[in-house]
């Protein structure tokens, strides 16, 4: 009887180590139609903002609103990601859990290096999550007060969390937006800060310990975009580059209102003394100028010797986040950006780059030099080895009139149309006729973002992956980020050029390895 047990048991084993089912179970991993290879998306379901990145011992921490149980937004849960790069990701299980204060909204996390908290153990520093706390049967009854801000702390690398007691840290005084902290450590003032979104303006407040707060300031009341509700703020000191000056930068997302419909995420450059932020800019600048790039933040605690200023956005909009065409998951986010802070000729200016690490992902490049010298009209097409590619493209003009427009399709003949309006002196991107584009009036349209020069000669640096395309220029101080759901992928790259004289001065096509495969 045992041994006919043990050799039943055996067999299943082998055998459901090899059934159909857990194989194909194994390949589909990752593998639906539009899930990206190189971008962060969930293993299922929905996923919105980023929230408490954190580098700690050798890890980046990415928690993101998460709701486990459906693939529409709901109750929201920190789910937990880690990185040792930056670009390969390992799932971990969730870390914050709603709770009788509520669910668990967007906020920031810091390490208590100086154990202020008394949260920490010798030799072993807390992370911190801030976060709010949104209590839905509150606001369902009509009240004000529904969002309070809480505390969490983690003694092993963010794996575990303990609530705080004491929560909320932060009573909502009856005010109907007020949420997603971001905590900073102000050096000069030796204190904590955090930056809070309440409706159309951010508030000041200080703590000794991130468990008692005071207000201190407000801003943007009368300042900046107001076409939607103020939310995630976040708030860094950085170096203006090629001088000795330093500038604190307000990042400020807001729904709806952005330059092309939708979510966006503003900024403003200025001063922070640790009680007021005042801001020097007059004109509304944004991160992104692409429909799909909100909620970005920074890292926090990454090491001095780094230095670097790095920044993740969850790449959807709350036009259509809900409805895009996919079942498994819902949402990804943008590829890590380093953020700088540079002169251009229209005044300071945040240049988002695509961080060094993702070369990483580059198989062997395909170059196109001196490709075209052309007198006349030219047409030419680069066939993709993959729908995952890096294109580096560099233009050289003598005149405006010299139009060229870029074409990313597939053989259904769906495309990506990208290309300079030099009378307007910005960039489009149009996604009118990329495939799936009829599951909200929001999602086609041709989007534009202005540049910062106005040079005749054009560099170009863009990621395509299944289900998205990353567009930087000028040197990256315009950015533009657009999903997208083609019928098939998208496997060949098309330049148009119009007038002549235009020269192509190189071409370099990476296909990239995706970040889920062995
Ligand atoms: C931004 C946001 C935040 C909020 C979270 C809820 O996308 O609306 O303001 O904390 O999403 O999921």
């Amino acid at each position: 009887m045992k041994i006919i047990g043990f050799a039943t048991l055996l067999v299943s084993i082998l055998f459901w180590n090899c059934t159909p089912e857990k194989k194909s179970e194994a390949s589909e991993f990752y593998n639906e139609p539009h899930r990206p290879q190189y971008h962060f998306t969930p293993a299922n379901n929905w996923m919105n903002d980023p929230n408490g990145m954190v580098y700690f011992d050798g890890e980046y921490h990415l928690f993101y609103q998460h709701y486990p149980d459906s693939n529409v937004w709901g109750p929201m849960h920190w789910g937990h990601a880690v990185s040792k790069d930056l670009v390969r990701w390992q799932h971990l299980p969730i870390a914050l859990y709603p709770d009788s204060l509520g669910m668990i909204f967007s906020g920031s996390c810091v390490m208590d290096i100086g154990n202020t908290s008394g949260f920490g153990l010798p030799n072993q520093p807390a992370m911190i999550a801030i976060f709010t706390q949104h209590f839905m049967e509150g606001e369902k009854s009509g009240r004000h007060d529904f969002q309070t801000q809480g505390i969490a702390f983690s003694l092993d690398k963010g794996r575990t969390w303990k609530k705080y007691e004491g929560n909320p840290v932060i009573k909502n005084p009856g005010k109907h937006d007020f949420r997603d902290p971001k905590v900073i450590w102000h050096e000069l003032s030796k204190q904590w800060i955090m930056i809070l979104a309440v409706k159309d303006h951010v508030e000041f407040y200080s703590s000794p310990n991130l468990k008692d707060w005071n207000y201190l300031s407000d801003f943007g009341t009368t300042t900046g975009a107001h076409g939607g509700v103020w939310e995630c703020p976040d708030l860094f000191e950085l170096n203006v580059e090629g001088t000795q000056e330093t500038k604190w930068v307000l990042l400020l997302s807001i729904n709806p209102g952005a330059p092309n419909g939708g979510s966006g995420t503003q900024y403003f450059i200025g001063q922070f003394n640790g009680k007021e932020f005042e801001s020097e800019i007059q004109d509304t600048l944004w991160v992104d100028y692409g429909k799909d790039n909100y909620a970005g933040v920074t890292w926090s605690n990454i090491p001095k010797k780094d230095g670097r200023r790095l920044f993740l956005g969850w790449m959807s909009n709350w036009q259509y986040a809900t409805v895009v065409p996919t079942t498994a998951w819902r949402s990804a986010n943008t590829l890590p950006r380093e953020l700088t802070l540079v002169n251009t000729g229209k005044g300071l200016r945040i240049a988002s780059n695509p961080l060094t690490e993702l070369e990483s992902l580059r198989n062997t490049p395909q170059e196109f030099p001196g490709w075209i010298s052309a007198t006349d009209t030219v047409s030419k097409e680069i066939k993709l080895s993959s729908g995952q590619t890096e294109i580096v493209f560099e233009i050289e003009r003598e005149n405006a009139q010299q139009g060229f427009e870029l074409e990313l399709k597939n053989g259904k003949g769906e495309k990506i149309l990208i290309g300079p309006d030099d009378q307007l002196n910005q960039f489009y991107i149009d996604r009118s006729q990329a495939g799936i584009v009829d599951f909200s009036p929001g999602f086609p349209g041709r989007h534009v973002g202005p540049r910062t020069s106005s040079d005749l000669n054009i560099k170009l640096r863009l990621f395509l992956d299944t289900s998205s395309l990353e567009f930087f220029a000028d040197e990256g101080t315009l950015t533009m980020t657009e999903i997208f759901f083609p019928s098939i992928p998208f496997d060949a790259f098309k330049i148009r050029a119009s007038n002549g004289g235009i020269r192509i001065k190189s071409v370099t096509v990476y296909s990239l390895q995706s970040i889920w495969k062995e």
